[in-house]
């Protein structure tokens, strides 16, 4: 079964109605060009009418119970799994993403939005002490989660799922409503997940979703006063922009990074050389905590090298559709262009192409660097494309003041056998998240996930989410009043 021939004409999602749009444009695969489908281009108005439909709609969310919400996040859970196949295809179409991986990045999103559901039976406040002062003796002080209001989530191509998940789920967890943004690539995820949201019951003017190219649409987002938070997943420009037209909006933002690992002298090679080609080129290397920078000890780097390029020459390229494909398309060609022109900067800096340097089409051969400098685009920019650098280090110690040059701090991994050595790295590396022995690729839904430095603001991962998007209210309650 395929779904690429069923595609039509998708409808703007507003006020709980799919309302025909006044422009369309053409979704074309990255992929192979086709077009795939007409998606609508909104205008100021149309995107003024889903402000309008998600501020008419808070008190319906508001009323909702906190079984009511884990109610509609547990269908839509399960109705994503009843069509996950299909769910699958569209994130392989839209994104060029291979099939396997997109079908866990679905199955991923099922577990996000079940974590969503039983995070909302879990809002609970705590009791403050306040007679652990003078003053508040007689008091009885507690706190609640209140809900933010409208939620503007601005998602990226690369999760076009999950990570639209990652920001639907925890909104309708805390009870508010949304004016959702997601990439003009990938728009067909999230009207897919519009429509499974309707089934599930979500009251109308609850999720709004609007598309359009550039940043009209985004800009009139975070501009507008009547939205109360921010929540958005994209490169650090587009991040620090937001961040200078949000005014006092609340605003997450995860941002990219250039994340390393370390392999320390003792670790076994054999058995982490699969895990480490999959880190770097899984959905061609287009994911924020992608193995772009690996920091292997001298006693190591031959035979980690070599193992390295052998399995990365495995590596199948061709259509997303394909159950065998391993690396697909880059998102736009202009992404092959820029990868390319990155490359030749570090070769004529003196670094040395191991395997890859070229693309075929829309995709770029997976491609290892040696000898790269640390100033060079490949090492010290988000490459977001199959690229890895593999470099020699003295020690661990070494291995850490790489990783910490960084304008990045997203996450980290350090392969080592020796904990004194793994606790040491987890106080040292300057990051939001260290992973020890394992990729710095690693993320399930539930742990908390974001970075430091350029690498973002404020903590995904439903519980986190769920914090950052409702309002801490207190309440004392004076009993000799
Ligand atoms: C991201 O690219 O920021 C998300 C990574 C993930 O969810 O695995």
């Amino acid at each position: 079964m395929t779904v690429a021939g069923s595609l039509k004409r998708k409808n703007l999602f507003i006020g709980g109605r799919w309302q025909e749009a006044e422009h369309y444009i053409e979704l074309t695969s990255p992929y192979n060009g086709e077009v795939l489908c007409e998606i609508p281009s909104a205008t100021e108005a149309e995107v003024e009418q889903a402000i309008v439909a998600a501020t008419q709609a808070r008190g319906d969310m508001k009323k909702l119970a906190a079984y009511q919400r884990a109610d509609i996040l547990e269908e839509l859970s399960y109705l994503l799994k009843s069509r996950k196949e299909e769910a699958a295809q569209l994130i392989a179409l839209e994104a060029s993403k291979p099939i396997a991986t997109a079908r866990g990045e679905v199955e991923r999103t099922i577990q996000t939005y079940k974590f969503a559901a039983e995070e909302a039976k879990r809002n609970h406040g705590e009791m403050i002490p306040l007679d652990a002062t003078p003053g508040g003796q007689g008091r009885v002080g507690y706190t609640k989660y209140e809900p933010l209001g409208v939620i503007g989530a601005i998602t990226p191509f690369n999760f076009p799922m999950n990570l639209v998940a990652h920001k639907v789920g925890p909104a309708i967890t805390a009870g508010n409503t949304i004016v959702l943004k997601p990439a003009s690539q990938t728009p067909l995820s999230a009207y897919f997940l519009a429509e499974l949201l309707e089934e599930a019951g979500l009251p109308a003017g609850a999720l709004n979703v609007v598309t359009g190219k550039g940043r009209i649409v985004g800009n009139q987002i975070v501009e507008d006063d009547r939205i109360s938070m921010i929540t958005f997943t994209g490169s650090p420009e587009v991040g620090k922009e937001i961040r200078s037209k949000a005014g006092l909006k609340k605003v997450t933002l995860e941002l990219g990074s250039n994340a390393a690992l370390i392999v320390d002298k003792d670790v076994a090679i054999d058995g982490i050389i699969s895990r480490c080609v999959t880190g770097a080129f899984s959905f061609q290397g287009q994911v924020c905590i992608s193995l772009q920078r690996i920091y292997v000890h001298e006693d190591q780097y031959e035979e980690f090298v070599d193992r390295f390029i052998e399995e990365t020459n495995q590596l199948k390229l061709g259509d997303p559709l394909n159950e065998d494909t391993d690396v697909s398309a880059l998102i736009t060609q202009g992404d092959v262009t820029r990868s390319l022109e990155w490359i030749e900067e570090a070769i004529q800096g003196g670094a040395k192409i191991a395997t890859g340097g070229k693309s075929e089409g829309n995709a770029l051969l997976p491609t290892v660097l040696l000898d790269v400098q640390p100033a060079m685009k490949v090492s010290c920019q988000e490459v977001f494309a199959p690229i890895v650098l593999i470099d020699k280090i003295t020690s661990v110690e070494e291995g850490i003041e790489k990783v910490n040059d960084s304008r990045f701090g997203l996450q980290a991994g350090i392969y080592t056998e020796q904990v004194s050595t793994a606790l040491d790295a987890a106080d040292r590396l300057e990051v939001g998240g260290v992973i020890i022995n394992d990729f710095p690729t690693f993320r399930v839904d539930n742990m908390p996930y974001g970075g430091v430095k350029e690498s973002g603001t404020g903590k995904e991962g439903v519980k986190y989410s769920f914090e950052e998007m409702s309002q801490m209210k207190l309440v004392v309650f004076n009993r000799y009043s």
